[in-house]
């Protein structure tokens, strides 16, 4: 079976959140179970050639693709994915990937992954290499399955080969103005109100990737069903549900070789199941590292996240001076919306030797995080899958979540499992969307660490579930053969 994976961002080339933690590590778990991937994607300035061994394909040489009338040289750059032998095709235009960030603002953004989407396909072509399917990941790449039976139908290379369109969030959609049609050459003729490639007057790279995917998925059961209903479906919700039984949930796995405890290259002191005394001592490095009083008996809480609304930041700023007023300190690693990068900023002030922020993005810093707190806190609004609690779990440290997404279906209550009866909470979660509410579920936590022996149980509940990828990846292998019946 051969898979090409088109994707934005890819661990450990480019990374703005889960999805290149995904690119990074769903490949190679399908290498392991024999199917053939090949991983595409934008070949951005920033990317270390040298570091990580980029090869120029001189026998693809020179590829002219046009995108609003205007044709841009594009190169093929290639490399394999650390510990593994997956091929990693960088689609290399200056002109729209040297730009310092992954994602902009600029006024071409259509553009650039107009570009992208053409240069994943031409280069398969150039590769004459046809795969089985084609994995497109989220609205940069929602062309492709339209491209693959439209714009590139002539190609009989693809008449066998089928697309899933993953969708890892539903909220950014990729929506332009009518022009957009010109510049991507799409036919006039697929935009009218209701059309394939409309939503509410502008072009939707989100809504034509649904349309013509011949399956679609999301990255948690839980979110799958969610973005059925209005309240999560960020307006596409009916377009989604009008092709219901194509929409499937598969939970992303997570890279253990990456993110383990026992062997995790970014801490001082290692640790396991069977020894947690490193935990302790990792909890100590950290705090001195942020100038925090260290004290056994008060919870260390840690948040890694984009600062964005997604992540509750709302209802964290709500309830904020009752949960700094809990006995517990704070180390917050993230960056995103200015607003909320000042208030840790403010709270890091006026709180110190209490609350500690790093506003930024640190790789090292994160893996630090995750080993020295008690408690990680993530009270999303929506989670398509989440990854951070699941890294959480690994690692003894206790997640509390709000109850949505892939966070319903990671994290078990411990309340709520031992009232019912079972004594497998790995963790604290709260449903409604309310600082109250984020607020109970800390204290919760919180009154809880003060009983060391069911803080342990609840430790090693989470420390000895497994989340590789190895489960996951089958899943995919069967929804990659559904997709292709599907084409046939
Ligand atoms: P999302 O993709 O919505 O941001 P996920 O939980 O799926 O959420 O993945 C987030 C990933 O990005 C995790 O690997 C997390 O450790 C990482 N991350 C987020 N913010 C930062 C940051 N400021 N510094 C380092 N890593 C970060
Ligand atoms: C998105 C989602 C996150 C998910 C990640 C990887 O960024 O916000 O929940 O884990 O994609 O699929």
């Amino acid at each position: 079976m051969k898979i090409a994976f088109a994707t934005t961002e890819c661990v450990p080339y480019a990374k703005t959140g889960g999805l290149a933690d995904v690119a990074g590590s769903l490949p190679k778990a399908l290498e392991k179970l024999g199917v053939e991937v090949k991983v595409f994607m934008p070949k951005y300035l920033f990317i270390d050639e040298a570091k990580h061994e980029l090869r120029y394909n001189w026998d693809i040489g020179e590829m002219l693709i046009r995108v609003n009338g205007k044709v841009f040289s594009v190169h093929l750059h290639q490399a394999k994915l650390p510990n593994s032998n997956v091929e990693v095709n960088f689609i290399d235009c200056p002109h729209f990937f040297n730009r310092g960030k992954i994602y902009t603002n600029d006024h071409d953004e259509d553009e650039r992954f107009i570009l992208f989407s053409k240069g994943v396909i031409e280069a398969l072509q150039r590769l004459s290499w046809a795969p089985d399917v084609i994995q497109c990941n989220d609205w940069q790449t929602g062309l492709i399955p339209l491209y693959i039976k439209d714009n590139y139908g002539w190609d009989r290379m693809f008449d066998h080969t089928a697309t899933l369109f993953t969708i890892h969030n539903f909220a950014y959609q990729g929506r332009f103005s009518k022009s957009t049609l010109y510049a991507a050459e799409i036919r006039p003729e697929l935009f009218y109100p209701g059309g394939p490639v409309e939503f509410e007057e502008s072009v939707s790279f989100m809504k034509t990737g649904i349309v013509f995917a011949d399956l679609i998925n999301t990255v948690s059961n839980k979110y799958s069903h969610e973005i059925l209903t209005p309240e999560y479906g960020a307006g596409l919700a009916g377009i989604l549900r009008a092709r219901k039984s194509d929409v499937y949930g598969i939970l992303n796995g997570v890279d253990y070789d990456e993110w383990n405890p026992e062997t995790d290259k970014f801490l001082p002191y290692k640790y396991s199941m069977k020894d947690l005394s490193g935990k302790l001592k990792n909890k100590k490095f950290l705090m001195e590292h942020f100038n925090l009083p260290f004290d056994e008996n008060r919870p260390l809480i840690g948040m890694i996240s984009r600062l964005v609304v997604q992540k509750g930041f709302d209802i964290f700023s709500e309830a904020v001076n009752e949960l700094t007023s809990l006995n517990a300190q704070w180390i917050i690693l993230g960056s995103g919306e200015y607003k909320y990068e000042e208030m840790f900023r403010h709270l890091a002030y006026h709180l110190k030797g209490k609350l500690a922020a790093y506003i930024g993005y640190n790789n090292e810093l994160s893996h630090l995080i995750e080993a020295g707190s008690d408690i990680f806190l993530m009270p999303s609004r929506y989670e398509p899958c989440g990854l951070n609690q699941i890294y959480s779990l690994k690692y003894g440290t206790i997640p509390v979540v709000r109850k949505t997404g892939g966070l319903a279906d990671t994290v078990k209550d411990w309340d709520e499992e031992n009232y019912y009866g079972f004594d497998h909470g790995n963790g604290f979660s709260f449903y409604d969307y309310s600082g109250f509410a984020l607020y109970k579920s800390v204290e919760r936590a919180v009154n809880t660490f003060a009983n060391k022996d069911i803080w342990k149980k609840i430790q090693l509940n989470g420390m000895k579930q497994d989340f590789s990828w190895k489960r996951s990846a089958e899943k995919y292998i069967e929804l990659y053969k559904l997709a292709k019946e599907k084409r046939e």
